[in-house]
């Protein structure tokens, strides 16, 4: 006699999703006035095709409209002339429990953002910023948890700047080898859905480091390769609603079905560069 599947337990059909509660943020953006692809310094970069600023504009402009009808905060620094890729502010440091850890860019043509950066944070309510020994792309390659920061390193942020960031942050740091060069900050594979869960692409760690998200995230969201190839983890979660590009269907359908709100915005033009709504932004942390 075989058994039928209705008389199996159905502990998963009948799951519990917890009610996801949305934390008050306050972002830092750069509005794309001067974006431009004139160099190449990732595999999404093709200088021949080039891009257009006005419609990185129109599209940055939905990505801050939305933030704000989130009910979050949106300051803004002033774009720099000859700085093409100082839209994407999350590069431009680390802010954790109102400390900052200033980036040190790997690339010649990006290196000038750093201070740039470093001077509107301290201008802006932030004196205590870590100018590092260690190259390092801030949140593009440090995302923070409740209890650690998770940080990328094999295409941008050196290992060592991981161990000053923990020095200086007092925060454990926990180190993921990227693997892929599509995925070349650690913001373009993960991205916290709130301060304890992720959701990432396997695909971009090394297996060793693919364990550890296993370990330490056992509920993690899962996402396939055609989502990550939209740059769809280069998302923004403020605990309930997800700011995720719009051609990240699949991911959109997993947020739903696990108590999320996606919010998909079209960024397309400045994906030509690398970028997605993570990159656009960075977060101020004052706890
Ligand atoms: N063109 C930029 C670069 O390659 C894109 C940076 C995207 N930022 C990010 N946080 N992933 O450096």
């Amino acid at each position: 006699m075989t058994v039928s599947p209705a008389m199996e337990p159905t502990a998963t059909a009948d799951r519990q999703i917890p009610a996801r509660e949305a934390l008050r943020r306050r972002y830092l953006m750069c509005r794309p006035e001067h974006f431009a692809v004139t160099y190449s310094i990732n595999p999404w970069m093709d200088p021949a095709a080039g891009a257009d600023a006005a419609r990185a504009v129109e599209q940055w402009e939905t990505l801050r409209s939305a933030y704000l009808a989130l009910g979050h905060e949106v300051e803004l620094i002033d774009p720099i002339a000859g700085l093409p890729d100082m839209v994407f502010a999350a590069n431009g440091a680390l802010v954790v429990g109102g400390r900052v850890y200033g980036a040190r860019f790997t690339h010649a043509e990006r290196a000038a953002e750093g201070p740039a950066y470093s001077f509107w944070l301290r201008a802006n309510g932030f004196p205590d910023v870590l100018e590092p020994v260690h190259t390092n792309e801030g949140e593009g390659d440090f995302l923070t948890l409740d209890h650690m920061i998770l940080a990328g390193t094999g295409f941008r942020t050196d290992l060592a700047a991981h161990q000053e960031a923990q020095e200086y942050l007092g925060r454990p740091v926990v180190t993921l080898r990227l693997v892929d060069p599509r995925f070349y900050h650690l913001d373009t594979a993960l991205f916290p859905l709130d301060g304890g869960n992720v959701a990432y692409y396997p695909g971009a760690f090394s297996s060793g480091s693919r364990a550890v998200l296993e370990r330490l995230f056992p509920d993690a969201i899962i996402a396939d390769e055609r989502d990550a190839a939209v740059l769809g983890l280069n998302a923004v979660s403020d605990g309930r609603n997800v700011v995720v590009n719009s051609e990240a269907t699949g991911l959109i359908k997993l947020l739903d079905e696990h108590g999320y709100r996606p919010v998909p915005v079209d960024l397309s033009e400045l994906r030509k560069a690398g970028g997605g709504p993570k990159c656009c932004t960075l977060e101020l942390r004052t706890a």
